[in-house]
């Protein structure tokens, strides 16, 4: 069990958003521990802060359950999850967006959409009263629509460096994210010390810094 143990648990999402969060973090001020180990999935030593380290959708899992009182994760994955964390600062960084993707020689009504974020998919097709199966997947999911799987994918276009390669096309973005620094709502009130400075910090550092865009993206 961690409960108790830390001062502090802060959840971060392996890749992408790790090291922007971690830096977002330290420079507001938060006593990080040092990466030591590339390999080890929970870093940091009795008493202080622990980092754990998780895959982007199980970030706000570990959050609103209370094991990490904090994190720092992509709005997509919050528009998915449907957890109820506190989303008080838009830290700027990981500009993306979630956008519905097809292969240019597709023709014919979508009836099959191949996605990971099926929840948001089924929000977006119910509020335009359009009706098709949704199939989850775990990733790699343009090679679904290369593939004939599916009739397009929803999924996260950041440079569009992935699409490129796939020669699959953008039909529409759905919705834009950056990065969230999130908080445990019995946190927020029990740790209100650490973690109310915290929030303030992280405000001030993005709005000095101002909305970082994904490449190729205009306002
Ligand atoms: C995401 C997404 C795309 C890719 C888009 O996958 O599913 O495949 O990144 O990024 P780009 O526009 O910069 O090319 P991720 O790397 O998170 O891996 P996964 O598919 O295994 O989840």
């Amino acid at each position: 069990m961690i409960r108790g143990r830390f001062a502090l648990v802060v959840a971060l999402p392996k890749g992408r958003n790790f090291s922007d969060g971690y830096r977002a973090l330290a420079q507001a001020g938060l006593e990080l521990p040092p990466i030591e180990n590339e390999r080890a999935l929970l870093h940091g030593r009795e008493g202080g802060v622990a980092i754990l380290e998780l895959r982007n959708h199980d970030v706000p899992i570990y959050v609103d359950l209370g094991i990490a009182d904090v994190g720092v994760v992509g709005h997509d994955v919050l528009l998915e999850s449907g957890r109820d964390v506190y989303e008080p600062v838009d830290l700027g960084s990981g500009a993306c967006r979630l956008s519905l993707i097809r292969h240019p020689q597709a023709r014919g009504p979508i009836r099959r959409i191949a996605t990971k974020y099926p929840n948001f998919t089924s929000r977006v097709l119910r509020e335009r009263g359009m009706v098709a199966d949704i199939i989850e997947l775990a990733g790699n999911v343009e090679l679904a629509a290369l593939t004939g799987l599916a009739d397009a994918v929803v999924d996260v276009v950041q440079t569009g460096a992935t699409l490129k390669a796939a020669g699959l096309v953008e039909l529409e973005v759905l919705a834009h994210s950056t990065a969230r620094f999130i908080v445990n709502r019995q946190a927020l009130k029990l740790k209100r010390a650490l973690i109310r400075p915290l929030i303030e910090r992280l405000r001030e550092q993005s709005s000095s810094r101002g909305p970082e865009r994904a490449p190729g993206e205009t306002e």
